[in-house]
């Protein structure tokens, strides 16, 4: 069933939240979407800083976005299967600034609607909210990604969305990558009905598997609005990404981000180009994929391991997310209480809820990409421990 509900005001979400908490030492996290640690290049990116540096004061300057970056996520866009050209690009403070220039400029007329998946990005939601827009939800697919039959199904009761917002690869929360089939009839849909896509790829470049899934916007260049980022494939902390959007939105684009912050971060934009001035771009994904991949091959194992009876889940091809479900969590929100005294922690599926059917209660999001191999095996033994012991109160209690 396709619903409509209107989003609520801005509250700082669940996950922003956790990142405020202190690290327990004993604890192990599943639940935020951090990047490794150890897999942060503190050192190549300080080198490259310092050279920023050295080129004279202008790197502390206010400054024009910066053109080799640009060339470079060009060259980077031809990974994701897109051809396109710099005066396509508006370079973001981060994605999420992306999302929330897009939601300003589709959505500063009140009376419009997006549309979602029912399990979504809750950062999303944070960047539309000021504008209240109707949200249009389609039900979750865990087969395929996106739903576009439900999708057209919605349409027919007449509110058209001033934009879809998906995720074609390693959706956050579900872990799903659209394939080839769907993704056509998504790209077919956008046009046929002359709707915008909002296309979230910020983990489009961590495939693990041996055929890489382009992007949507492969397929599309005048519906696709694309958003990348290098939170997850370089540090989150130097704020990059970029909106691929058609050039005659552009200019708007970038008057929005102007009144913003003025076009900045631009000392962040020259280090990230100098980096890949020295180092591969393909070499970093490569890397990092053969690392991520490891992580989730843990995860899935873990899972067999311990929860094989319990939970249901599928393996994901990308991204740094399992969903998993199971009638046993009873209430997830309530069960993590009892994980974090058990040492682990997640993030209860309800907290990507973007309707009203369905609140997800059986459902948590886990992270692979922040835990060392051991730790996840670790971690998942804590989680089927606390599933257990959780079984084997309500059965006494029932005695
Ligand atoms: C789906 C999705 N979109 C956007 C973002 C924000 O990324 P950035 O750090 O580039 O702002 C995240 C961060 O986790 C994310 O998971």
């Amino acid at each position: 069933m396709t619903q409509f509900t209107r989003a609520k005001r801005p509250e700082s979400s669940a996950l922003q939240r956790a990142l405020d908490r202190p690290d327990d030492a004993g604890l192990i996290s599943l639940a935020l979407g951090k990047p490794a640690p150890e897999l942060l290049p503190a050192a190549e990116v300080q080198e490259a800083a310092q050279a920023v540096l050295l080129e004279g004061p202008s790197a502390l300057q206010y400054g024009i976005p910066n053109k080799s970056l640009k060339s470079h996520i060009v060259q980077l866009m031809g990974l994701r299967g897109v051809e396109c050209r710099e005066d396509q690009l508006l370079l973001t403070t981060g994605a999420q600034q992306a999302l929330a220039l897009l939601a300003q400029l589709f959505l500063s007329d009140r009376s419009s609607a997006i549309m979602v998946e029912e399990a979504v990005y809750p950062g999303l939601m944070l960047a539309t909210a000021p504008y209240s827009p109707a949200v249009v939800t389609v039900p979750v697919d865990l087969s395929k990604g996106f739903d576009v039959e439900a999708a057209e199904y919605a349409l027919q009761t007449g509110i058209k969305p001033a934009f879809i917002y998906a995720m074609a690869v390693g959706h956050n929360p579900l872990g799903v990558t659209m394939n080839t089939e769907n993704r056509l009839a998504m790209v077919d849909f956008a046009t046929r009905n002359s709707l915008h896509v909002v296309e979230d790829d910020v983990y489009g470049l961590l495939q693990y598997e041996q055929r890489s899934e382009v992007a949507l916007r492969s397929l599309c260049e005048n519906w696709i609005f694309y958003i990348g980022s290098f939170s997850k494939i370089l540090a989150p902390a130097l704020r990059v990404g970029w909106i691929l959007a058609p050039e005659q939105f552009i200019p708007a684009l970038s008057a929005l981000k102007e009144g913003l912050d003025l076009n900045t971060v631009t000392f962040a934009q020259r280090v990230v180009a100098r980096y890949f001035d020295i180092h591969s771009i393909a070499g970093r994904i490569e890397y990092l994929e053969r690392h991520y991949r490891r992580r989730r091959d843990a995860m899935h194992d873990a899972l067999e391991r311990h929860l094989k009876h319990e939970v249901r889940w599928c393996k994901p091809s990308a991204g740094f997310y399992f969903w998993v479900e199971s009638d046993r969590f009873g209430d997830a929100s309530e069960l993590l209480e009892d994980a974090i005294a058990n040492g682990v922690s997640f993030v209860p599926g309800r907290a990507f809820r973007a309707g009203k059917d369905k609140d997800f209660s059986n459902a948590i999001r886990l992270n692979f990409s922040q835990c060392p191999t051991e730790s996840i095996e670790e971690a998942i033994a804590r989680l089927a421990f606390t599933l257990r012991a959780k079984k084997h109160c309500v059965a006494s209690q029932r005695a």
